[in-house]
């Protein structure tokens, strides 16, 4: 097992009717903005239980945070934040609106030019402005995390950065909010969860025994209530369970002691900013070509989840090639369409630009090795089209 330190902040606060707890949760003294984004928490009754949960507390709105959020908007919630002298954040929405709020509170503070925290991904470790959330969406694990990730418009860059001043104060998680959402979100937030898990346990070997096995534990309850949670997302069984899961595959827990990845997020953040695809779809289009193209350096550990996960049976190699086809028929039953071109027909030159602008940024190695050089990714790329 490698060596590692444990770092989380976040008091979460799970199960039904845990919106009422909110006035107790933020500061007594805040001036509160309350960040939002399209506008389903005013057709899903969320915004009712925010604002009857917090009567005294003086609140400014600010709505519009868009689904991978935008540099631009988020810059005029700082410009709010100042003018109304806003000392408390809350983030209502999914990751997007969470993931906005995290940058919005680096930037408030910050002592130079707001875009540099995302292009020259500066970390922000102190001096950020204290938020609380209030999930709407399990997927990206955001509610208990300090990452973010935010797309500058004016380039169509989408980067993720962070820091340890960048954990919620609180996140209020209630399974019961899901009953609203469309079904293309909740396959989204399935398989973005499964594959935060793969990014962290489908490396090489390192003995980590508890790691491994509750990442197991992740996977398979993901599978057990995946096709189930989309189909009926009142049940609160698998709301639930779907909730936890999300929160546990990013939280910070099972990526201690264990080399990570994250090479195939950074490659889906590109299809998300040439062509507007949804971040799990992404992921679904991607991980399995990588898995592919890193086969040798992956075989030990596809091989692992091919027994404990699918209880596949042979060779190394034989298993750890069929793991792969059983995760791509996972993501089918989830509804992802896995490959580029059932996309967008304006594919042949994606592999050349996502290898420029890697380039560009100086991203000669990626994943746990750094063995994911620009020659693998255009081969990730074209596999995936
Ligand atoms: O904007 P509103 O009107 O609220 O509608 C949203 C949005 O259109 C809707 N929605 C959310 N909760 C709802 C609901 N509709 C009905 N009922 C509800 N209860 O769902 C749509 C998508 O929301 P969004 O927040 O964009 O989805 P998600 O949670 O999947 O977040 C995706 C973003 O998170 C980033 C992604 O890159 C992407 O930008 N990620 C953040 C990570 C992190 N911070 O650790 C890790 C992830 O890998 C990911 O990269
Ligand atoms: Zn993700």
């Amino acid at each position: 097992m490698l060596n590692f330190e444990l770092y989380n902040p976040t008091n979460l606060i799970f199960g039904k009717g845990q919106i009422e707890k909110l006035s107790t949760l933020v500061p007594k003294d805040a001036k509160i903005l309350l960040a939002y984004g399209g506008g389903s928490i005013f057709k899903n009754g969320i915004y009712d239980q925010v604002i009857s949960n917090l009567k005294g507390f003086e609140i400014v709105e600010f709505g519009g945070i868009e689904p991978n959020p935008r540099f631009e908007t988020l810059m005029k919630a700082v410009d709010v934040i100042k003018a109304e002298k806003i000392n408390f954040i809350l983030a209502v929405g999914g990751g997007s609106v969470i993931d906005g709020v995290k940058f919005i509170s680096a930037a408030v503070n910050f002592d130079g030019n707001p875009i540099d925290i995302l292009q020259k991904r500066i970390l922000i470790k102190e001096n950020a402005m204290p938020f609380g959330t209030i999930l709407t969406l399990p997927a990206t694990g955001s509610e208990m995390n300090s990452g973010y990730v935010v797309t500058i418009e004016a380039t169509q860059e989408k980067l993720a950065s962070g820091g340890s001043a960048l954990f919620p104060q609180f996140s209020i998680c209630d399974p019961t909010v899901i009953a609203s959402l469309p079904k293309r979100q909740l396959e989204n937030g399935v398989v973005d969860a499964y594959t935060h898990v793969m990014e962290q346990y489908l490396t090489y070997p390192t003995d980590a025994f508890l790691q491994d096995r509750i990442a197991e534990g992740i996977l398979q309850t993901l599978i057990e209530v995946g096709p189930g949670v989309v189909e009926n997302p009142t049940d609160y069984t698998l709301a639930s369970n779907f909730m936890w899961s999300c929160t546990m595959a990013l939280n910070g827990l099972i990526q201690k002691g264990v080399p990570s990845d994250w090479a195939t997020h950074m490659i889906g953040h590109e299809l998300t900013a040439l062509y507007g695809i949804d971040h799990a779809r992404t992921l679904a289009i991607i991980g399995p070509s990588l898995y592919k193209v890193m086969f040798e350096t992956k075989k030990g550990k596809l091989a692992q989840y091919g027994r404990r996960i699918f209880n596949l049976t042979g060779s190394d190699d034989e298993v750890a090639k069929e793991a792969i086809n059983k995760t791509v028929e996972f993501f089918h039953t989830m509804g992802m369409d896995t490959k580029l071109s059932q996309y967008t027909n304006d594919y042949d030159r994606t592999a050349d630009f996502i290898v420029g602008r890697f380039e560009e940024r100086g991203w000669k190695g990626l994943g746990e090795k750094q063995l994911v050089t620009l020659d693998k990714v255009k081969s990730i790329v074209e596999m995936s089209y």
